[in-house]
């Protein structure tokens, strides 16, 4: 069978792909140190399984409005005013099969052949795929570990064209944690009105925030950028609810019809029972998020601790999200692990750490970022600590 072009050209999910290696090994009876996977080990909270039973008892199991019920797209309104200030009707949110099905809906909308998209990298891996899928052309902008991976307002300036169409900008960021200043956020917000460039701000991670890092919405910086600005989020991260898939957008009215259009034409609404869950995810009491961002809070220290203790990596302090991003080029031509197996990239870094030292973590090349490793610490310390015992005994810097 003949695939279409751009099928072919698609590769699968590199952290999906990562994931799916270390399963192959656990199927082997191998304990494997699993790293790869943005999935908080919490189970979903009590409250928002105890709706989706009562959804599903109430007969809440038939299609509903494709852009989502109206419950939801309340409470979405509601809870984004509480926590930012900024206010939007039901009718600018698009209620989606999770927040990359949401990312989906944006780039299709907004962009086609022709057209420019400016990524940051490093990037989460689904940005460029899903740009390339529309036919337009990814953009990546390099950033650095001394800037902490943010993006400057001359950077994303000097990356715009007459073909730009679309900012892609993820804070706090996967893969590297980082979160932007402010001001730093402030002045691409002014650089994307004054050069009429629409903005993707990813806010996924805006519940995972630590010490000593801000976080504001993206269009909480004035009408004029909100008008500018199509925001992205979901229950996923801050409610351990990655298997419900919800995400939704919030976005100027117009855009927010055509996205509905298409998503009507493509998946219809989604699951009925996971929107009411995520009712009263949003409008039910908040603590859960709080005692889960205290148990990130701990990893965190953690891991960043014992990566303190290993000579030649380097990484900026991730200010949110869970992962820790850092380099281990400096490891590259040496021999490495029991085999003695030498690398010179960190792909192959990952998949010797993985067959020789059952550590599972995924390359920063499916990031933009070669010569860096990404792991998740959305898991517990033990675990943690078995790994970084692992990955200390592989670099044999114990
Ligand atoms: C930056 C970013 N955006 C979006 C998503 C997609 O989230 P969801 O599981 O809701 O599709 C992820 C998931 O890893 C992510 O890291």
């Amino acid at each position: 069978m003949r695939l279409s072009a751009t099928v072919q050209k698609l590769a699968p999910s590199a952290t999906i792909a990562a994931a799916a290696k270390a399963k192959e090994l656990k199927s082997k009876g191998i304990k494997v140190h699993e790293f790869t996977l943005g999935e908080p080990d919490f189970i979903t909270p009590e409250h928002i399984r105890e709706a989706a039973k009562s959804a599903m008892d109430a007969g809440h199991t038939h299609y509903t409005p494709s852009a989502g019920i109206l419950e939801l797209r309340k409470a979405i309104c509601d809870a984004y005013q509480r926590e930012t200030g900024v206010t939007y009707q039901p009718s600018q949110v698009v209620v989606s099969n999770g927040a990359k099905h949401s990312i989906h809906n944006v780039v299709t909308a907004l962009c086609g052949p022709g057209d420019e998209v400016i990524i940051p990298a490093p990037y989460w891996v689904s940005y460029s795929a899903l740009v390339e899928l529309t036919g337009a052309t990814p953009v990546i902008v390099e950033t650095s570990e001394e800037s902490g991976f943010r993006m400057s307002a001359a950077q994303f300036e000097a990356a715009i064209t007459d073909r730009t169409k679309l900012l892609m900008l993820n804070n706090p960021c996967n893969p590297t944690g980082a979160a932007y200043t402010l001001a730093g956020l402030e002045s691409l917000a002014r650089v994307a009105v004054e050069r009429d460039i629409v903005v993707l701000s990813d806010e996924i991670y805006d519940k995972l925030i630590y010490d000593g890092s801000e976080f504001k919405s993206f269009a909480a910086f004035g009408e004029d950028v909100k008008a500018k600005t199509i925001i992205v989020n979901g229950c996923s991260k801050a409610y351990a609810m990655t298997g419900w898939r919800i995400g939704w957008t919030l976005a100027p009215t117009e855009v927010t019809k055509a996205m509905d259009n298409l998503q009507s034409q493509q998946t219809s609404n989604p699951c009925s029972i996971s929107q009411y869950a995520a009712v009263a995810a949003l409008n039910g009491p908040q603590d859960c998020v709080a005692e889960m961002l205290v148990a990130f809070s701990q990893r965190r220290e953690y891991v960043l601790q014992r990566l303190a203790e290993i000579p030649g990596i380097s990484l900026a302090t991730p200010g949110g999200a869970f992962y820790a991003f850092f380099n281990v080029s400096s490891y590259f031509g040496k021999p490495l692990g029991p085999a003695g197996k030498i690398v010179d990239n960190a792909s192959d870094f990952c998949t010797a750490l993985l067959e020789d030292a059952h550590v599972a973590l995924v390359t920063g090349d499916a990031f933009g970022a070669p010569g860096y490793v990404r792991l998740s610490f959305a898991t517990d310390i033990n675990s943690l600590k078995a790994g970084f015992d692992a990955l200390q005994g592989f670099l044999d810097t114990k």
